[in-house]
């Protein structure tokens, strides 16, 4: 299998009667979901994009991979939130740990950078040099086509393509991802005629991976798309159909519900491949987007082992007790390395010779359960097969699927984000945006 939820470790913190019990609420936020009765339900055209996607356009996606492979040595992904989180964690979980960092001639496919994400001026400036006098190509990703971080980035790289290959060259190296209709980047494209996506309405941006949001980049980046929409359609297939005792998708809500209700409020997620950092991300967007509102909701955070198990170890050993963890294991890591044999044993570490460092790093998985466990905080392990596209689009459809039910299970509506909307109507005013000037001057009174 692909993915395996595993309850094993939970037993000192769960009954097995526990699972029987939330089933028939489970089962109702699972209907509510599949059967679009849940409120939102118009969002949630994520549900069956593995099996129910543009094929024109899907291919449209492969051309324009292609042609950025051929004439350009850098993509630059201008995105942020659910338009960039998803593409970054599946190209960090797919390829080398160094993939992004190698030198031209040891890559075979463009670095993929990202751009958009922040509003620092250092890290553009950082970029563009970077950059160098490579050719490159711009993918700019927004649904609203309005987001000002992206649109700052956008204007910037822009510019520097002109420059660079002059208008009209420049547009052609220009790929943008949008709203059909909606929005001034919409606008542009019909403006500028550059190559464009759809992002579709029914997808919220943090279930917006499998659209071309994330598949242009990652295909760029050299991964075979068919096979992570053929592992998101096994998973939907599955998740859809089987009942919990056989749905890993439906015990990982389950039982993170049953722990929330217990006190522990705190979901730590955590691995240990360091290519997990931006799945840690992506997942925490989801779930912290998703379920965090109307006053309730698991907080997720994450941690990376064995590095963290020298920081916040300390504090998930004995610190407050509301935390729970959510294991990432991946069985079979793509590569492994010997613990050197020498003879000798000045470093103390002569017992290790013979043993390879994933057998290590199994060790720390299984020892750290034990103690965290016995320490106070439950532990729900997920075994993931590898770190291929087929088993990512399996993952990914795995979460998507456990924290929209999860969601309906906590009675909020799993498709909204009302709160991101706060601070930009801030920052709008204190910028000084046309149409925000009453709000500027009631903050100029607070102050
Ligand atoms: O999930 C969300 O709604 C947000 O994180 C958005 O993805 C983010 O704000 C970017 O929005 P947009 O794609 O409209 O630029």
């Amino acid at each position: 299998s692909y993915l395996k939820f595993d309850a094993s470790a939970l037993k000192k913190y769960v009954n097995d009667n526990e699972l029987n019990e939330i089933k028939p609420m489970l089962n109702t936020a699972k209907d509510l979901l599949l059967s679009g009765s849940g409120v939102e339900s118009d969002m949630r055209q994520w549900l069956d994009l593995p099996t129910n996607y543009d094929k024109n356009e899907f291919n449209r996606i492969k051309q324009a991979a292609k042609n950025i492979q051929k004439d350009s040595k850098v993509l630059v992904v201008i995105g942020i939130g659910g338009s960039y989180l998803g593409a970054r964690m599946a190209i960090d979980y797919l390829h080398d740990s160094y993939f992004n960092y190698m030198p031209d001639d040891k890559r075979d496919f463009p670095q993929v950078l990202f751009a958009g994400n922040s509003i620092s001026g250092s890290y553009i400036n950082s970029l563009i040099k970077i950059i160098g006098d490579r050719d490159f190509s711009v993918n700019v990703i927004s649904k609203s086509g309005t987001t000002t971080e992206p649109s700052i980035a956008f204007r910037i790289f822009h510019k520097l393509l002109i420059e660079k290959y002059g208008l009209e060259a420049a547009n052609k190296r220009i790929y943008v991802t949008t709203d059909a209709e909606n929005g001034a980047l919409r606008q542009e494209v019909k403006a500028n005629g550059y190559e464009s996506f759809i992002i579709p309405n029914g997808v919220g941006g943090r279930y917006s991976v499998l659209t071309p949001v994330g598949l242009l980049p990652i295909a760029v980046s050299g991964v075979n798309i068919d096979e992570l929409m053929a592992g998101a359609a096994e998973a939907q297939a599955e998740y859809a159909t089987k009942a919990v005792e056989e749905n890993s998708a439906l015990q990982y809500a389950a039982y993170r519900n049953i722990l929330y209700r217990k006190g522990y409020t705190n979901e730590i997620f955590e691995g240990y491949e360091p290519n997990l950092r931006y799945f840690a991300e992506w997942w925490k967007q989801l779930a912290g987007e998703s379920e965090g509102k109307d006053f309730k909701g698991i907080y997720p955070t994450s941690a990376m082992f064995s590095t963290d198990l020298h920081s916040l170890g300390q504090y998930i050993q004995q610190g407050r007790r509301d935390l729970m963890e959510t294991v990432i294991k991946i069985q079979n890591p793509p590569t492994d390395v010997d613990v050197p044999i020498t003879g000798k044993n000045g470093d103390g570490i002569q017992y290790l010779e013979g043993k390879t460092m994933n057998y290590v790093n199994d060790k720390a998985f299984e020892s750290v359960i034990i103690a965290h466990t016995n320490g106070g905080v439950p532990n729900m392990i997920i075994n993931v097969k590898d770190q291929t596209p087929h088993t990512l689009g399996y993952a990914i459809y795995f979460f998507e699927f456990a924290i929209s039910v999860s969601g309906y299970l906590n009675g909020i509506n799993p498709f909204n984000q009302p709160g991101v909307e706060d601070y930009k109507k801030n920052m709008f005013a204190l910028l000084g945006k046309p149409g925000y000037e009453a709000l500027k001057a009631q903050i100029e009174n607070e102050k």
